[in-house]
């Protein structure tokens, strides 16, 4: 079989996670910076790169922005996801989108969504989420062959400002509300196979199980910041504090199993990876490590109430 050659729209944090992960695999891959709202520069783009396979990762991610910025949100998440889905169905190449799990919102761990399940987005950036699945899938021709990944709330070994870890590292309260989660490290696994076979539709790409903040927020206590302060605050509470609504999302991922793919428990994954984690920062160029902490504090204020306790991390 001849090997994939994949075109990464998106220069965050998991567009440059499958850069490096397809380099180490020997797959071909590029990461683009063309603006994906200028139909014209994605169709230049994908024609000089020619790829078999490409994965939009590009989008406008920040709650708080896009609540606020919301035009300029929709042509990003929405019509600049379409452009890239009509430039890829022209060309017959192989799309694959990444939504999000946040769409939807379970009462509790038992309450799973499904890929058929009804959304039902909260914040701006969501809507964003679930406008885009469907123009994709709309007014194109009917051998487009596409794949809408839903992950939900990415976490990895990475001592970088946008992994969820690290942010959660200068929080102070925590929601000990049930939520599934990505471990971006398994996706890269998980992508791997989805190549091999090319599945088309909705798919959720989850760890198995579920989650609290809360929970979260212990491990990385015991095994990255001892002096970390964990408070437990309600929903109630943390809404009040929150410019945007947080929801809490329980994924199915009977789906992805289907496909032969081992999906590890997002519980023991965790552990694994915040121990990893705890050895990436005590080995971090500790200027680097300051520019991360501090980009991801200054992230953490616009949400939320900041520790001090992180700045142990850099000394
Ligand atoms: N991170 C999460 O918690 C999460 C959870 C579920 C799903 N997802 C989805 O997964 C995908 C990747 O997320 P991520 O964590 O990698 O986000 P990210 O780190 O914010 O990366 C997104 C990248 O897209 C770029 N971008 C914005 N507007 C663009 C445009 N017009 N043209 C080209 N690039 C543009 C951003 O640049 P700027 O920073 O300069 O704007 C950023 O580099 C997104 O679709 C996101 O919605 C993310």
């Amino acid at each position: 079989m001849e090997k994939d050659k994949v075109l990464i729209f998106g220069n965050g944090q998991i567009g440059n996670f499958y850069n490096s992960y397809f380099a180490e695999q020997n797959i071909k891959s590029e990461i683009t910076r063309a603006d994906i709202t200028d139909i014209k520069q994605v169709q230049k783009t994908i024609q000089k790169y020619n790829p078999t396979v490409v994965i939009n990762t590009a989008a406008k991610t920040n709650l708080e922005w896009c609540g606020k910025n919301r035009l300029e949100a929709f042509n990003v998440n929405v019509l600049g996801a379409d452009n890239i889905a009509q430039v890829c169905d022209e060309e017959k190449i192989y799309f694959i989108h990444f939504s999000s799990g946040c769409i939807f919102e379970s009462k509790d761990e038992n309450d799973e969504k499904n890929e058929n399940s009804e959304p039902s987005p909260a914040a701006f950036y969501s809507w964003t989420k679930v406008w885009a699945e469907q123009l994709i899938q709309s007014n194109k021709s009917k051998n487009f062959r596409f794949l809408i990944l839903r992950p939900r709330q990415p976490v990895s070994s990475q001592a970088s400002h946008k992994n969820m870890l690290m942010k959660l590292l200068t929080f102070v309260n925590f929601v000990d509300t049930p939520n599934a989660g990505t471990v971006l490290e398994d996706l890269m696994d998980w992508t791997l196979k989805i190549l091999e076979t090319k599945p088309t539709g909705i798919l959720h790409a989850a760890n198995q199980g579920w989650t609290t903040p809360y929970q979260i927020g212990l491990m990385l206590k015991k095994y990255i910041l001892p002096n970390l302060e964990v408070n437990k605050i309600t929903k109630k509470e943390l809404d009040k504090i929150t410019p945007n609504r947080r929801v809490d999302t329980i994924l199915n991922v009977d789906k992805l199993k289907n496909m032969g793919v081992e999906i590890k428990p997002y519980k023991e994954r965790l552990k694994e990876i915040i121990k990893s984690l705890g050895e990436n920062i005590r080995k971090a160029d500790k200027e680097f490590l300051k520019q991360e902490l501090e980009k991801t504090a200054i992230f953490s204020k616009t949400r939320t109430k900041v520790n001090s306790e992180w700045k142990e991390l850099i000394k």
